[in-house]
């Protein structure tokens, strides 16, 4: 596995993979998840490029930049082992070298959900991502469900923009009593980590008043609300039950909703979702 930084060494080192390429771009501080897109990833293509960049531009001010935590040489050796050919390591300043001003943003689904409490995020995110498909120009790029919106923002910038390369969407892949895997999971003490699993059981609630024939969607993030209530060390920001394509909130499901919840505990906020119906 091949390590590189500047843009030049990367477009060498890309000359040389066979194709198809696929991309698995993340953030680092890796766990079994993001594991999971670049061994898939691996499956399904002769080469493949994982890059791991904590990108300044998708964080807001007194979110959690500065403390986002890091572990390069752990991170290298999980990409090695899930057979990974190149890693791009990119610096701020190779991403955003002085007199940056060009952005990628995409309008009406960044607008609610997570877009409502992080506003300019997905800027970050759409900007990042279009730069990571320039430099490494894959084929397919891998990205997690855990992250619906995103991957619903990525999906519509690169079909309007007309990238040629394929968005694969992985499935969450969660700790033995639901709580999906996350980076973030880390900022958690052992009471925090315990009541973290109240986000899944309040998906799974709501799941299975879907399955037995509850089709208000006001009454499905009830369910939510319902069970996150019972959990006193957990603060919902927000639970919605949307449109899995538009990401409008519903009244009714007439086929497929998305169950989707931001809750704090302690000074971690945590998403989650799931998809129901269809
Ligand atoms: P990061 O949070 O590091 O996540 C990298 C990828 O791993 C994303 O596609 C995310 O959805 C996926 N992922 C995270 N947790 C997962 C889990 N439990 N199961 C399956 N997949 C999971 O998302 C980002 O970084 C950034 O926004 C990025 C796309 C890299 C742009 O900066």
């Amino acid at each position: 596995m091949k390590t590189v930084t500047t843009l030049g060494e990367l477009r060498a080192a890309r000359a040389e993979l066979p194709e198809p390429v696929g991309l698995v771009p993340t953030m680092g501080y890796l766990h079994p998840g993001h594991v999971s897109l670049a061994r898939r990833a691996r499956a399904e293509c002769a080469g493949v490029v994982a890059t791991i960049f904590v990108n300044p531009t998708q964080f807001g001010p007194g979110e959690d930049l500065e403390n986002y935590p890091r572990d390069l040489p752990r991170d290298l050796e999980l990409l090695a082992e899930a057979g990974v050919d190149l890693v791009w390591t990119p610096t701020p300043e190779v991403m955003y070298p002085p007199g940056f001003q060009t952005w990628v943003t995409v309008e009406a689904v960044t607008q609610p959900l997570e877009g409502v409490r992080r506003p300019g995020h997905f800027r970050g995110v759409t900007t990042v991502v279009a730069k990571l498909f320039n430099g490494v120009q894959p084929q397919r790029a891998y990205f997690g469900q855990k992250d619906a919106q995103q991957v619903v923002v990525i999906q519509r910038m690169a079909r309007d923009l007309d990238m040629p390369v394929e968005i694969v969407v992985c499935p969450t892949v969660r700790e033995p009593d639901g709580l999906a895997m996350s980076s973030r999971n880390s900022y958690l003490d052992a009471a925090q980590r315990e009541a973290a699993a109240v986000l899944y059981r309040a998906l799974t609630a709501a799941r299975d008043a879907f399955a037995a024939g509850e089709r208000d969607a006001a009454q499905l993030r009830q369910e939510m609300n319902d069970v996150l209530d019972t959990e006193p060390l957990a603060r919902v920001d927000y639970v919605s039950c949307a449109d899995p394509e538009t990401l409008q909130e519903m009244e009714t499901v007439a086929d497929r909703a998305l169950l989707s919840m931001a809750v704090f505990v302690g000074k971690a906020r945590l998403i989650d979702n799931i998809i129901v119906g269809g």
